[in-house]
């Protein structure tokens, strides 16, 4: 059986979707207790262990898989070389150490969109370097959990890596790079840039980046190959908020006077904007200031920001904030997934969490060698793009 070790684990988000694909989490660590107390009362005593992964490194055992949704903090500039931070000391460099020390097969890290524009583009290439000198093929593909049939806008850089000695030829036959795309999504580069796909002599230099990365990229030693991709072919239909909102949803979820009073002074704007539906703010901008949004697009990104907590939308006559319930499902966990902590609680709990039906995707690439043909509806293309070398 597979197993995987899921870091900065939160409520188990990675641990969802491995359940749903057959592999068996054997270590997981958090070190909020909050987080921890939702991770047992689903999973149980066995796998988790709290507290400060720095602590924890020697007891984690042999794994397949790593899982990570690490938190973002800025690298030291102490330590530069060839235009590069030093991602020592901090919580990145733990998911550094422990690929290091136990070599999984493959590895699924996620984290926020900014991670790709960050100090003009230098947070993400000392990440790339310091993964893609493990002897690891990097690929990393800025997704969005509206594209996994969540009511959200939520956009995410997913980073995989496998083992280079798993990528040689079998049977004859080139296992192929790339797992986060599929042939159609590949279908705005140039034959030229698709030949060098496989070919990481033609590739950059990572500390030849740009201030902003693209969308899709690969990277292995020090260079990179990266292009921005306009289509994800595997995208399901869009579901709208106001197919995933309760019932009945008591009234301790309502607006206060003062906010009614508030709302009255505000602008109406009727647009949508990333597919967000805004009907009135108060100026400055679309999602500034006593913002009231509708429920015929899909939710702004949940944060673990408390005022995002507060966020306002009418649903028909009312004037209402999510429910935790309603944030379980724009996040793909079950409505209960957080009921061993108080509702405001599990706010920011699946505010933090990495979208399960977004982390299954993922691992599911990572578990197939090369394409699965399946999913590709053009085989003349795909037969055309990656014919067997
Ligand atoms: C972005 S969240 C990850 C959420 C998770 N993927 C999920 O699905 O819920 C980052 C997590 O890192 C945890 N964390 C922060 N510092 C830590 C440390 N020093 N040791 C262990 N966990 C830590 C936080 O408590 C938080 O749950």
């Amino acid at each position: 059986m597979r197993t995987t070790v899921e870091l900065f684990a939160g409520i188990g988000g990675f641990q969802l979707a491995a359940d749903r694909l057959g592999i068996k989490t054997v270590w997981a660590n958090d070190i909020c207790p909050k987080a921890c107390k939702v991770y047992r009362s689903r999973f149980g005593n066995g796998e988790l262990s709290e507290g400060d992964i720095g602590e924890k490194l020697g007891d984690i055992p042999p794994h397949d898989l790593l899982t990570a949704g690490f938190p973002c903090q800025p690298f030291s500039s102490a330590g530069k070389k060839r235009g590069i931070k030093d991602p020592r000391g901090t919580l990145f460099s733990y998911v550094v150490d422990v690929l290091r020390q136990h070599r999984p097969k493959c590895f699924l890290l996620e984290n926020v969109k900014r991670l790709l524009t960050m100090e003009r583009g230098v947070h993400f290439a000392t990440i790339l370097a310091a993964l893609a000198e493990l002897d690891y093929l990097i690929e990393w593909r800025l997704v969005n959990a509206l594209h996994f049939g969540l009511a959200q806008n939520r956009k995410r850089v997913l980073i995989t890596g496998v083992r280079v000695d798993l990528l040689k030829p079998e049977n004859g036959h080139r296992v192929l790079p790339v797992r986060l795309v599929t042939p159609e999504d590949l279908s705005c580069l140039s034959r030229t840039q698709l030949g060098w796909i496989d070919s990481p002599h033609e590739w950059k230099d990572i500390s030849k980046h740009g201030a902003k990365f693209p969308n899709w990229g690969l990277a292995r030693d020090s260079r990179f190959f990266s292009a921005n991709l306009r289509e994800f072919a595997e995208a399901q239909p869009t579901v709208m908020l106001r197919e995933v909102l309760q019932d009945k949803v008591p009234s301790q979820f309502d607006f206060t006077e003062s906010t009614l009073e508030r709302i009255g002074n505000s602008t109406e704007r009727n647009k949508f904007v990333d597919g967000v539906e805004i009907l009135s703010n108060q100026g400055g901008g679309a999602r500034m200031g006593y913002t009231v949004f509708g429920i015929s697009g899909v939710a702004p990104t949940l944060t673990s920001t408390a005022s995002r907590h507060y966020e306002r939308y009418k649903v028909g006559n009312r004037y209402r904030r999510l429910t935790n319930v309603e944030y379980a499902r724009l996040q793909g966990f079950p409505d209960d997934h957080c009921s061993a902590v108080s509702v405001y609680d599990q706010y920011s709990l699946y505010g933090n969490a990495v979208p399960p039906p977004m982390a299954k995707w993922a691992i599911g690439r990572l578990k197939t060698k090369g394409f699965s043909v399946r999913q590709v509806p053009n085989k003349e293309r795909q037969k055309e793009l990656f014919a067997d070398a």
